[in-house]
Formats: C-alpha cells, sequence, structure tokens
C-alpha cells in the first residue's frame, strides 16, 4: 500500500466525470487499498478516486464500523432532510452547511464484483452524497452556504 496525493480545490481534474469500472483487476485492487491508507491517514470520514487524480467510479466511506468500498456506486433512495456543516479534504480549512437527504441508501459492487447495497444516516448518509457528487466533478463548496471566520467560532464553541 502506498500514500496517495490528494488533490486541491482549483486542480482541473476534480471538475471532470469519472468513468465506471469494467473489470476488477490488480490496479484496481492497489488504488483502493492505496485510498484505504490515505483516508485513514486523512482523518476524514470519505473519499473518491478522483481526489488522487484517478477518474474512476470509485469511492470510500467510513460509516464509522468500517471502511465501505463502493465501485460503480449510485443512490438508490433518498429520505428526509439534514441541514449540517460538512467540508472536503480538497477544499482544506473551508466549512459550510449544506442540505442533504437524512437517510440514503447507495448501491454499489464490493472488490470482489458483489453488489451491495448500502443504508446510512446522518454523517454516512452526507459522505455517500458528498463521495458521489465527487464522481460528477461537483464540489460541496458549489452548493454549500461558506462559513466565514466568526461562524466558525461561534461552532466550535
Ligand atoms: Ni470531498
Amino acid at each position: 500500500m502506498a500514500l496517495r496525493q490528494i488533490l486541491k480545490e482549483g486542480d482541473p481534474v476534480l471538475r471532470k466525470k469519472s468513468r465506471p469500472i469494467e473489470k476488477i483487476d490488480d490496479r484496481l485492487i492497489t488504488l483502493i487499498d492505496d485510498m484505504r491508507e490515505t483516508l485513514e491517514k486523512s482523518g476524514g470520514v470519505g473519499l473518491a478516486a478522483v481526489q488522487v487524480g484517478v477518474l474512476k467510479r470509485v469511492v470510500l466511506v467510513d460509516n464509522g464500523e468500517e471502511v465501505l468500498e463502493l465501485i460503480n456506486p449510485v443512490i438508490v433512495s433518498k429520505e428526509g432532510h439534514q441541514e449540517e456543516v460538512e467540508g472536503c479534504l480538497s477544499c482544506p480549512n473551508v466549512w459550510g452547511v449544506t442540505q442533504r437527504p437524512m437517510v440514503v441508501t447507495v448501491s454499489a459492487m464490493n472488490r470482489n464484483g458483489e453488489m451491495k447495497t448500502y443504508t446510512g444516516d446522518g454523517l454516512t448518509a452526507r459522505c455517500f452524497c458528498h463521495e458521489l457528487d465527487h464522481l460528477d466533478g461537483i464540489l460541496f463548496i458549489d452548493h454549500a452556504e461558506i462559513l466565514d471566520e466568526d461562524e466558525l467560532e461561534e461552532i466550535s464553541e
């Protein structure tokens, strides 16, 4: 495994659309293993392949119990609503309030090629949406209400 560098906002690659995975090969497994290590070191809860410069539809989501490996993920249902503060490893020191569904179900392939369905609420639901947006070149800052310094102080108190 190896750490990969996380691209930062302003890098044009982050705005590109990622391509579906057609076959699971050693390169893909290495990518996923490297992404796991990179996510672990970063202290974040999710990572999309495009953030390490690979335009493939692969994301990781740490749901607090395990790191889900999602290949070609799609959202199959959304329920409810939440308004919470969000950040992104590609946008260091930027925080903003986003509108997201409260419960999200995602269907994806795992590294063994099996189709799986995962349901998450709260932070995990936000993370599913946030990471899947990355696959279409969307960053949370595109639709978040960005917090200024005073607002940041308030929420950290
Ligand atoms: Ni992000």
